[in-house]
Parts: C-alpha cells; structure tokens; sequence
C-alpha cells in the first residue's frame, strides 16, 4: 500500500489512548494482581517495574519505529524493512501469537459479562466462600455460558474493528479509557478507605525478598511483555497507523506509565479490599472471579445496594479493560490478512473473529468437559498463557531488539526516534546499548535460569 493511502489516528491523544488501551486490560487488572499475590507482593512489583523500565519501554519504542518505518502490518514489516531475509518469521510468528492470546483471552473478556450480569441481578448476595467456588467452578463447567460470552465479546470486538482505525480503534478508546480511569479511581478509593486496609497497603508496599527466586524473575518478565502487549507486533501494527510527526520514544514512555499506574492501583483495589476482610490474596488466576465477589460481599454486605454498584463498576471496568485490548490483538491478524492476502477489511476480520471463536471455545472448554485432557500437565487453557506470556512474548521481545539494535540501519533507527532530526533524543545512545546488550542478554539469562542451568 503506498504511504499516502493508508489510514492513521487522527490526533496525539488518540495515539496515546488507543495504545495505552491496548496495553491496559486484562493483565493489568487481573493477570497482574494474581501473579503479585502468588509472588509475594512487593517484591515482585519491584523487578517488575525494573523490567518496564529496562526491557519494555526500549522494545516498545523498536516496535514503534518498526511499524511507523514500513507502515505495513507485522509480518509485512519485516519483509519491507528486511526483505528477502528470515526476520519476516519474527513478524509470522507475531501474527500468531496474536491469534493465540486472543484465543484464551477472549475466555477471561467473556467471563466479565456473566459477572456484570450477576452483579447487576445481586446474584452474590448471601453467598459463603464455599458458594462461591461452587459457582465459579459451575459456571466455567458449563458447557455453553461461557462459549456465548465469548461470542458475544468477539462480536463486539469485531463491531469495532470494521468500522476501521480512525472511526473504530480510535474513537472507542477515547470513549473507553476515560471511563477506565474514573472506575479504577473510585473503586481503589472505596478499597483503602475499608477499615483494616494498611494490611493489604502494606503488602503491595513492603517487600519480602525472601519469596524471590528464579520463577519470579521469569514472572515479571513474562507479566511485562504481556502487560504491556510486547513482543508480537501489536504495537507495531498500532504504529503503522501513528502520524510521521508522533514522537516514539515519549508515546513509550507515557503508555508503560499509564500501564503501570493502572496495574498498580488495580493492586490498591484488589489487596487492600481482601486483606480488610481477612481473604489470602494469592489464589491465582481464580483471585478476581472466587475470591473477589466474596470480598465485597463481605466489606459491604451490611449495604447491600454498594456492593452491587462496587462490583458492577468493577466488572465494568474489566470488561472495558478487555475490549480495547482484544481490539488491537484483532487487529494484528486482521491487517496482516488484509494487506498481505487482500482480502477486503471486513472478509479479514469475519475470519479473524470466526477463527478465535472457535479457538476460544476449545480453551474454554478444557477448563470444564475437557479438564482431564492435559498437555504437559496443563490445560489448554494454561498452555496457551505459558507458551505465549512466558516463552513466544520474550522469544519475539529477543528478536525484536537484536533487529533494531544490531540489523536495521542506524540512520533508520535515529530518523524515526528523532523524527528526522527534529526531536532531541537525550537517551538515543543508551537506548541502541540497551537493545544491543541489555535486553536480550536479559531475556536469555531469564530464560537459561528457568531452564536450571545456574543452579
Ligand atoms: N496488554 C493487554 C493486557 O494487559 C493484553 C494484550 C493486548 C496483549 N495486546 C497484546 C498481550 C499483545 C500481548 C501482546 O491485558
């Protein structure tokens, strides 16, 4: 497509809010709490903040200036950027990593309707702990529910991607993202306000190193990547939109900020509400489905009409945290269907959305019928998130950073971090020694511990 043809954001806040859209979701509010409970709190906030600030924004900017250089969709961008060579893998394998996480998120998205739905009708009210697992474990089982709300997610999602960039990606964000942060804000406020939050505070604030061994490393690795929707070309693709006059390195800089201060006060929501009612935070990936409805409840049961408002707010919030990211993992298999096989946008995106219907039903099933079918020990469900969170997202963040920092020509990397020299970029030096040296030895020394060589 030539350069003039393609569409882009229409405004600087539209970057900002779409981007950051695609980065808060899910594993802001509900990967991130649950990983922190397991890791031991503050400790694990601590690397992960080391590994935003060392790995994920320098990636995010190389992801950046891939997408804005070639303006093409993941795969194509490597073919422009690097053609005829085997770095067009990077970009494949970006796409299906794409196809992947949409998959086993769009289960999670789907879960958040069925609780807004049981918000709203006080389905919680009265229910003990036990009654709550019982029904968690219920619902996941069923064996259609589940499916429908994922459907109807992907429908929503699909709603959106075809009614293009500007008019779509663009324009929800900005619709979304701000009732986002007015939902984080009140509900983080009623948290701590509960008495016998300071423990829950405390716990966020205070590290415990003793907790800290090579799998948190790992953790907050993989949590980083998959926070900040690194390593497959999802921001990439999101920059091929951007404008020629946007500025990379700070859109980096304020989309992991904004990411990161939305995880952490989903930490200020979630820690302080279950510590105030005397509930272990650390019960995995079931902490906001299980443990949380039981936590309000519990902090409001005495007002009964609060506790509906809270947690419908807080589904809410989820469920609108989950859309503008499934929207942009969408739209990373959609322009790469589009622009690589032609297919006009529309028949791209029916087959996106038909394909991640029926992979998310099979995720969602094998947490139910399909239970005892286990891969490795795992559910397909849990051996997507391992093998995207954990191994793909890093594999790619590797790839992408040895392409910038050693491949792809210097005076490439600096037209687009500085806009052809119209920005001053104070870091551009320690920026290209950290893509060289620092990200990817970081990533392979995370990786060969996991792997048990340094013990
Ligand atoms: N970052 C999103 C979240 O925190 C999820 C997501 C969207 C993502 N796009 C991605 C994750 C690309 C990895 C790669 O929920």
């Amino acid at each position: 497509m030539a350069k003039n043809d393609r569409v882009h954001f229409g405004s600087k806040l539209g970057v900002i809010l779409a981007s950051a859209g695609s980065a808060v979701g899910l594993g802001n509010i509900w990967r991130f709490p649950y990983e922190t409970g397991n890791h031991g709190g503050a400790a694990f906030i601590l690397i992960y903040l080391v590994c935003v600030l060392i790995l994920g924004i320098p990636i995010m900017i190389s992801e950046f200036l891939i997408g804005r250089r070639s303006r093409a969709n993941t795969a194509g961008a490597y073919q422009k950027l690097a053609p005829g060579t085997h770095w067009r893998w990077v970009g494949r394998m970006g796409v299906l990593v794409g196809f992947l996480i949409l998959g086993y998120y769009s289960v999670v998205a789907g879960w958040t309707l069925e609780f807004i739905g049981e918000s709203a009708t006080n389905s919680f009210a009265g229910k003990s702990a036990a009654d709550f697992i019982a029904s968690f474990n219920g619902f996941v089982g069923h064996p259609w529910r589940p499916v429908a709300w994922l459907i109807v997610f992907l429908m929503a999602t699909h709603f959106i991607i075809v009614k293009g960039v500007e008019k779509g990606i663009e324009k929800s964000a900005k619709i979304m993202m701000p009732l986002l942060f007015i939902l984080l804000i009140i509900l983080a406020v009623c948290s701590i306000s509960l008495p016998g939050a300071n423990a829950g505070i405390e716990f966020l604030l205070k590290p415990d190193f003793s907790k800290v061994d090579g799998n948190v490393f790992l953790g907050a690795m993989g949590q980083a990547f998959f926070s900040l929707s690194l390593g497959m070309g999802c921001l990439c693709t999101y920059a091929s939109y951007f404008r020629s006059d946007t500025n990379l390195p700070r859109t980096a800089f304020n989309v992991a900020t904004i990411d990161t201060l939305v995880a952490i006060l989903a930490g200020f929501i979630i820690f302080p509400a279950a510590f105030a009612v005397g509930i272990q935070p650390d019960a995995g990936p079931s902490l906001l489905f299980i443990t949380l409805p039981n936590v309000f409840q519990q902090a409001f049961g005495n007002l009964p009409w609060l506790a509906v408002v809270l947690s419908l707010m807080f589904y809410l919030l989820l469920a609108v945290a989950a859309l503008t990211s499934t929207i942009s993992l969408h739209e990373v298999v959609t322009a790469y269907l589009h622009e690589e096989f032609k297919l006009s946008r529309s028949k791209a995106a029916t087959l996106v959305t038909a394909g991640c219907i029926f992979l998310g039903t099979l995720c969602s099933l094998s947490l139910g019928i399909g239970k005892e079918c286990t891969i490795f020990g795992m559910t397909l469900f849990d051996l997507f998130d391992f093998i995207t969170a954990k191994l793909m997202m890093p594999i790619g963040g590797f790839f992408i950073a040895i392409f910038t920092g050693w491949y792809l020509d210097k005076k490439i990397v600096w037209e687009e971090i500085s806009n052809n020299g119209t920005l001053k970029v104070s870091v551009y030096r320690l920026l290209i020694f950290i893509l060289r040296y620092i990200a990817p030895i970081g990533i392979a020394l995370i990786f060969i511990n996991e792997l048990g060589f340094l013990k």
